[in-house]
């Protein structure tokens, strides 16, 4: 699995064959023989960089058909519950595997995601997905998760889906005792209905967010904050089964 970058900064998933665009093409043996770190020429001496693709590198440029959730939104899931090396993670749904692989990246060869989703053509996709990043401790399920969870002793159960108070009382028993439920909503309906849920359930430290992240630009003429930015991703709902 292998990345090139070229001069404007565009990044190009590249398998183990000839390369073009419209900087001209790399031939197959450049391409393979290549390790992260090397800079390939095109025939017309346009240069590209290869990168061993971190997480955000290869979610970027993966097959998708749905929408994923944004680095500044997984940051705070991963954050606030305290996710490590070793942990055992619920997923759902699993839409391209966006989630799923940041668990996976995070959990380690210690720790096991499992990820349910509904639709088979989006399983199949995920599947791919992780597959190329080469992880061995995502499992990706064709199944509904408001039918019941099947594993046990969780430490995380992550919710992307629109009803996730359909699946509170499964991750209650799921769950390890301090393990999280924690969930992604776009919008503050869900929220209220998931966390009357939450509470009637008995779980503890209920509480959502919204993070507003903003970018800096610096220029010549002054530093202020991006006139663009993304208004509104969604809401994030933690628990805690204590
Ligand atoms: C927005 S996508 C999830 C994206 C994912 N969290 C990511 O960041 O890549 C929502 C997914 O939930 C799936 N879904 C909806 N209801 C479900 C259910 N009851 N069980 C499993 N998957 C479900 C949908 O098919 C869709 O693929």
């Amino acid at each position: 699995m292998r990345i090139l970058m070229d001069e404007r900064g565009k990044k190009y998933m590249v398998a183990d064959q000839e390369f073009h665009t419209d900087f001209g093409f790399i031939t197959k043996d450049d391409v393979v023989g290549s390790k992260a770190g090397d800079v390939l020429k095109t025939h017309i001496g346009r240069l590209f960089r290869v990168i061993k693709p971190n997480v955000n590198d290869y979610i970027e440029l993966m097959e998708r058909k749905c929408s994923i959730i944004l680095p500044k939104d997984i940051g705070i899931v991963l954050a606030k519950t305290g996710l490590g090396s070793g942990f055992r993670v619920l997923d759902a749904g699993t839409g391209a595997g966006a989630t799923a692989l940041h668990f996976g990246n995070i959990v380690g060869n210690e720790g096991k995601v499992y990820s349910y989703e509904v639709r088979e053509d989006f399983a199949e996709i995920a599947k791919r997905n992780i597959k190329g990043f080469e992880l061995k401790n995502v499992q990706i399920k064709h199944q509904d998760v408001t039918e019941g969870i099947e594993e046990e002793e969780l430490d995380l159960v992550f919710l992307d889906l629109p009803k996730p108070w359909d699946v509170v009382e499964y991750a209650k028993e799921s769950l390890k005792i301090g393990g999280y439920i924690a969930a992604y909503n776009p919008f503050i309906e869900q929220v209220q209905i998931l966390q009357r849920v939450l509470k009637k359930i008995g779980f503890s430290e209920v509480e959502s967010f919204e993070n507003i992240f903003r970018g800096i630009e610096v220029t010549n003429k002054g530093t202020r904050p991006k006139t663009r930015m993304a208004g509104h991703t969604g809401y994030l709902t933690f628990a805690r089964k204590l």
